[in-house]
């Protein structure tokens, strides 16, 4: 018997650490050492590991009601949180449609997208990407992602027809994609479907950040057409980025969000894709088949609810907000100080450089492990994605360590 684990090559990769205890931005592993999870553990931990009140919550409900079928059934916590995170959603998105994680809640966006247009009659099955993006493993959520990502290449036989956006390096780079859309948009307008992008930073991509402004033009352009808007915060939302959703920063609004990560505070699977009216209407019929054929066993189940309840509460306190600005403060600093890096940038709770190369980057992630630090580097990207909880000191320590070993 072997467990095989993900994203992992088997043959090279060194054996897994086993981990015992969670607390705070710490883990502990079974010979008791302790590490600084830098990464919130694939960027879901919000508040760390083992957070007492949400345990409390689910634990509670355990008791209750721990699942129900959700088609022909509801219950009061996935009420509640819609209710809940509808206050944060601009008001039109306003239809939220329950999955398990950020790939089911990508996939139901594009099938969403696309039946939107088939059952109005129309058949559009292109869709428009930012170079890079990442949206999932599933088969829809790679296809959307198209050939240009590096992850996925050994299935593009499967991708449908994508168009992507060049990712800008600089503003010049920037009127040049946006040319090209255009130039795009002239011959192929009428067959697109959707555009999908994760708003202003690029997780899997290595953390790569861009302008609110650039977004912002990429959506007027492709709203010339009747194309739906998809924006994926899986990685983006609640409060990672500074705001409580990455769009926040922009003028343009989507169709579509995507949720998942962060939303139970990394205790339980759960994803929510939220629409707006035209879509939710475009699927009202006296025909069965023109409804969304889609659900999960484990849709909206009551205890991953519970848990975002309560993570929305947690994240409206003051201390946590407190918190995310003083992380991002010490990211604007700190990679200020750093020498031998490149391309540094922040944004919210979230930093990123490069260094010279991939091999260089996991030499820093080893050294930076043997002294109890968790990073992940992406290529030669390395970034810092850290629980609210992370104290100034253990951040400033990482920066220090960071320095250490650039040398
Ligand atoms: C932007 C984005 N979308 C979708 C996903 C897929 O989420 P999951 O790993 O929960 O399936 C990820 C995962 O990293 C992501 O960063």
């Amino acid at each position: 018997m072997k467990i095989w684990h993900p994203f992992t090559q088997e043959k090279t990769a060194n054996a897994p650490i086993k981990i015992v205890k969670g607390e705070g931005e710490y883990l502990f592993d079974e010979r008791g050492k302790k590490y600084l999870d830098m990464i919130s553990s694939w960027w879901t931990n919000l508040f760390g590991h083992s957070n007492g009140e949400i345990a409390e919550a689910i634990y509670q409900q355990a008791r209750k009601l721990e699942h129900v079928i959700f088609a022909q059934f509801t219950h009061d916590p996935a009420e509640q949180l819609c209710q809940e995170l509808y206050g944060f959603l601009p008001k039109d998105l306003e239809y939220f449609f329950f999955s398990d994680d950020g790939s089911t809640a990508v996939e139901v966006a594009i099938k969403m997208a696309y039946q939107y247009f088939y059952n109005r009659g129309f058949r559009k099955n292109t869709y428009i990407n930012l170079a890079g993006g990442y949206h999932g493993d599933t088969l829809g959520a790679m296809g959307a992602a198209g050939n240009q990502s590096d992850y996925h290449s050994t299935f593009s036989e499967f991708f449908f027809e994508t168009f992507s956006i060049d990712f800008p390096q600089s503003l010049q780079d920037e009127d040049i994609a946006i040319e090209k859309l255009q130039i795009f948009l002239k011959q192929s307008g009428e067959n697109i479907c959707a555009l999908i992008l994760e708003p202003l930073v690029q997780g899997a991509a290595g953390m790569k950040i861009y302008r609110a402004a650039f977004l912002d033009k990429i959506v007027k352009e492709v709203r010339k057409y009747e194309v739906i808007i998809i924006f994926d915060e899986v990685m983006t939302g609640f409060y990672r980025t500074g705001t409580m959703f990455a769009m926040d920063q922009c003028s343009e609004r989507p169709d579509i969000i995507c949720l998942s990560k962060g939303i139970t505070g990394g205790f339980l699977p759960l994803a929510l894709t939220v629409v707006n009216r035209k879509i939710y209407d475009a699927f009202l019929s006296e025909d069965w088949k023109k409804a969304f054929i889609h659900g999960h066993s484990y849709t909206a189940n009551p205890l991953s609810c519970v848990a975002a309840i309560k993570t929305m509460e947690i994240l409206k306190r003051e201390e946590i907000q407190r918190n995310i600005k003083a992380i991002a403060q010490i990211h604007e600093v700190a990679l200020k100080e750093m020498e031998s890096i490149f391309h540094r940038r922040h944004l919210g709770t979230i930093a990123a450089f490069e260094v010279e190369s991939p091999r260089k980057a996991k030499e820093v992630a080893q050294g930076m492990f043997q002294s109890g630090i968790i990073i992940r580097p992406i290529g030669k990207n390395i970034y810092l994605i850290p629980p609210y909880c992370t104290t100034a000191k253990n951040l400033e320590y990482v920066y220090k360590m960071f320095r250490a070993y650039l040398i």
